[in-house]
């Protein structure tokens, strides 16, 4: 099975890279050159658009920010419809818009293009060790031929139901995930304000209750300091911006993850959008008045 993959970032180039290790002919497409150059040291081919992309290969992955930009690589000029062919499935494994996602897939199979969506949660580190959760939402007989595909990827593979509903499924992922960071942060701002070692309260957290994938990864960042980015701030935004959305349309109120959504633009009106979401304490330390960064 030939793969296409668009969509070289912080998490496409390791995502590539697996399928590459998994033993499948990977073309892959960025914007920038240089990012496919790096996947072409690791033996892929070089796709020149979405649409080469699509017209060489059985399977096209886009891994690209935001709905504007699956639009884009899927139907734009160019794009991956315009190299449609006789069995080719497209699989977006970005987080957009769900009701997009639907609209996307009806028009691409109006050109005989099957399509899923399969956004993951697992961050940069879950990228890099091909251990992601992928949430997958399509029709049963799709995913089941992709299974390959996304093991190569992922660990925790799940095929929700139909189009949109992996997008769904990950906006619910979203909002346990910032409520946890949130919670986390909340606890570092109060161990520090009381003057006990910060460290030794993560040591003693890991492995209790109050144990998560965000505290183990997030917390020490955190007390290092290190603002990095594995999730920008910026997608953090447009994951919250699409959870409320879905939100008002429904009559769910989401009190928690509506003030997580505002702590954020804290951090990112003070010029933040472009750090790791574990600077999410920032917002939290400039409360408290502590000394920030
Ligand atoms: N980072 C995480 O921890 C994480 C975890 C789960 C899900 N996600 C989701 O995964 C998606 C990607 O996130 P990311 O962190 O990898 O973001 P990112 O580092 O910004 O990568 C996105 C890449 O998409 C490429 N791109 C944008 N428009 C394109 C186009 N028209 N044609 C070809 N390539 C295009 C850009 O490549 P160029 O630089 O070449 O333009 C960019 O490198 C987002 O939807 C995000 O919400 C991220």
């Amino acid at each position: 099975m030939r793969v296409g993959f668009i969509g070289l970032g912080i998490m496409g180039q390791q995502m590539a890279s697996n399928l590459l290790k998994a033993g499948f002919r990977v073309v892959a497409h960025s914007r920038t050159r240089s990012k496919v150059d790096a996947l072409v040291a690791l033996g892929a081919e070089a796709g020149t658009s979405p649409r080469d992309v699509a017209r060489r290969c059985d399977v096209v992955i886009t891994m690209v920010p935001d709905t504007p930009d699956v639009r884009h690589v899927m139907l734009g000029p160019d794009g991956v419809i315009e190299g449609a062919h006789d069995g080719l499935i497209a699989i977006d494994m970005s987080t957009i818009s769900p009701t997009a996602t639907q609209e996307i897939a009806a028009t691409l199979a109006a050109k005989g293009v099957r399509m899923l969506d399969a956004p993951v949660s697992g961050g940069q580190s879950g990228a890099i060790a091909g251990t992601l959760s992928i949430m997958v939402g399509g029709d049963a007989a799709v995913f089941k031929q992709c299974e390959p595909v996304f093991a190569a990827m992922g660990t925790r593979i799940t095929h929700i139901g139909p189009h949109g509903h992996g997008q769904i499924t990950k906006l619910c992922n979203q909002v346990v995930g910032v409520l946890n960071l949130q919670a986390i942060a909340e606890g570092l701002v109060l161990a520090t304000k009381a003057g006990v070692d910060v460290q030794r309260v993560i040591d003693a957290l890991s492995g209790g209750a109050a144990d998560s994938w965000m505290l183990r990864n997030q917390a020490p960042r955190m007390l290092a300091r290190d603002f990095a980015p594995g999730f920008f701030i910026r997608l953090q935004q447009k994951d919250l911006r699409l959870v409320m959305e879905l939100a008002g349309t429904l009559g769910a109120p989401l009190p928690g993850t509506a003030l997580v959504h505002q702590l954020f633009s804290a951090v990112e009106a003070t010029g933040g959008g472009e750090l790791g979401t574990q600077a999410l304490v920032l917002a939290l330390e400039r409360l408290a008045g502590l000394d920030s960064r």
